[in-house]
């Protein structure tokens, strides 16, 4: 329907193709975002809703504040939220 719309989306999609190609995915799998942190949220918040009945969300205490951000917003929304603490590897040191 719009010419310049219309070159750009095959670009995208060709895009699409080869990076699907190098991880081995398929063309459905690779959703592009803005930025970092809306892929923070598109991948936490996209899981969460498909598990309605899980209400609690593990992540570690060094994740990017992008992510830190969203477990603030679970905990307001009645998620069990826990921060693993880790070592100086990012290996957690949580024995529970
Ligand atoms: C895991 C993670 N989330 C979010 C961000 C922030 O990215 P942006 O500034 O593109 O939103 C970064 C930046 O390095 C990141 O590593």
């Amino acid at each position: 329907m719009h010419f310049f719309g219309g070159q750009v989306a095959r670009q995208v999609n060709e895009a699409r193709e080869r990076v699907a190609e190098l991880l081995g995915a398929d063309p459905s799998e690779i959703v592009f975002t803005s930025c970092g942190t809306e892929s923070d949220n598109a991948a936490i918040l996209g899981t969460l809703d498909s598990y309605l009945e899980k209400r609690h969300f593990i992540t570690t205490r060094v994740e990017h504040p992008a992510v830190g951000n969203v477990s603030a917003y679970l905990s307001r929304k009645g998620y069990r939220v826990l921060e693993l603490p880790v070592d100086r590897e990012g290996v957690s040191t949580s024995t529970s």
